[in-house]
């Protein structure tokens, strides 16, 4: 732990979750003694550090959270942020979501509106203001290329939907944290999430949790050969991207889309302001730890740029096929079950965790199960993520 990660001493206790000797996941942290309602800016500044530390951490027993304290609080971790959540006002999402708001229904709580109601099923006769509220557009997996053979998703089986990481890639910056506030899940049955791609993987998990890999592991997983690409290397996202990739499907894994042709010309985007193209490194540099992860969100990149030193004329790669399969042999390898974190989030419990370190997916389950009631806030930053060598384009 770097000497600003342990400054100052916070009032709440810090556990790192512990793990199985098959596992080999190596985050995540369980936070207990704190009331998120009324919290000091000493402890928000633990917080935020222990979140950059430890990738993620559950926070327990936040039943009495008040919607507008997690947008205060999101706010806090980031106070020079412009005040809006990193996808818009709610109407600006439903409008240019793309891929992101076909596959949801999303509600602002009244009074709150940047705290975002995602879930599924009902939401009861008054939730925080929204009245007799049905989700009836829960997360869809008939995105993914290959359809489940029938019946086998409501006999429990099922996949990660779409691994992410949570960010417009056009206009704003991606949210350092994502906050997530569990009101109400199923716990049982298990659901058995498959790979479905021939490998055979699969692994079981309570139902209507949220998955997560550590993109930090994805580059201790890279060769040295690679390691030294990514560290020079950039990538340039699609104007309006979940508009351009809007009608890709994913593959069965969750991981990256399939190439079919279905990405939308530019000219059909309608108006796109060239400034607010989004050119990222390709490894993002962790403020307070330093350490590297590999942050390429693929179903976005319309163009990498690769090159292995700082004065190389970069190679450029304009070929989604080519993008997605240089990206696949990389990011597959730490999609195992032994990487993959499905944190037990009970009902009062809040998540959070670093959004430039880590990448994660929804895994739904059958509505006869019963509702979904997540709170979902985070705000778009107010910097752009750094990588470990300057590239040479303004970000
Ligand atoms: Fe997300």
């Amino acid at each position: 732990m770097s000497p600003s990660a342990i400054t100052p001493e916070p009032t709440f206790t810090v556990t790192p979750m512990k793990k199985t000797a098959e596992e080999k996941h190596d985050f995540g942290a369980t936070v207990t003694g704190l009331d998120l309602n009324e919290i000091s800016d000493a402890d928000v500044k633990a917080l935020s550090n222990l979140i950059w530390t430890h990738k993620l951490l559950v926070v327990k027993g936040q039943q009495e959270l008040e919607p507008i304290k997690q947008w205060e609080l999101v706010t806090r971790f980031d106070p020079t942020a412009p005040k809006v959540h990193s996808h818009g006002s709610v109407k600006t999402f439903n409008k240019e979501g793309g891929l992101l708001s076909k596959a949801r229904d999303v509600y602002g709580i009244p009074g709150a509106e940047n705290v975002r109601l995602v879930g599924k099923g009902y939401q009861g006769p008054d939730h925080y203001g929204l009245k007799e509220i049905t989700v009836k557009k829960p997360l869809s997996h008939d995105w993914h290329c290959k359809p489940q053979a029938e019946g086998e998703f409501e006999a429990g089986n099922t996949r990660f939907q779409r691994w992410h990481i949570d960010a417009p890639l056009y206009a704003r910056d991606p949210a350092y944290f994502t906050t997530l506030r569990c009101i109400k899940r199923p716990t049982e049955p298990q659901v058995n999430i498959r790979w479905d791609d021939g490998s055979g993987l699969e692994m079981k998990s309570e139902p209507g949790l949220t998955a997560f890999f550590s993109n930090v592991q994805t580059y201790e997983l890279m060769s040295e050969e690679e390691k030294k690409i990514a560290d020079h290397s950039w990538v340039e996202y699609a104007p309006h991207p979940y508009m351009w990739m809007g009608n890709c499907r994913g593959l069965t894994t969750g991981l990256g889309v399939a190439t079919e042709g279905r990405e939308k010309k530019l000219e059909e985007l309608g108006d796109y302001d060239p400034k607010s193209v989004k050119t990222y490194p390709m490894v993002w540099v962790n403020p307070v730890t330093g350490e590297k992860a590999f942050m390429v969100h693929g179903i976005c990149a319309r163009k990498l740029f690769l090159r292995s030193s700082p004065d190389e004329t970069p190679v450029v790669v304009e070929d989604v096929g080519e993008i997605r399969a240089f990206l696949k042999t990389i990011q597959e390898r730490v999609l195992k079950p032994e990487y993959i974190m499905l944190p037990k989030v009970e009902e009062g419990d809040i998540i959070m965790w670093a959004n430039w370190q880590t990448f994660h997916t929804a895994v739904d389950y059958p509505d006869s199960w019963g509702p979904r009631t997540m709170h979902q806030a985070n705000i778009g930053a107010s910097t752009s993520p750094v990588g470990p060598v300057p590239i040479p384009v303004a970000v």
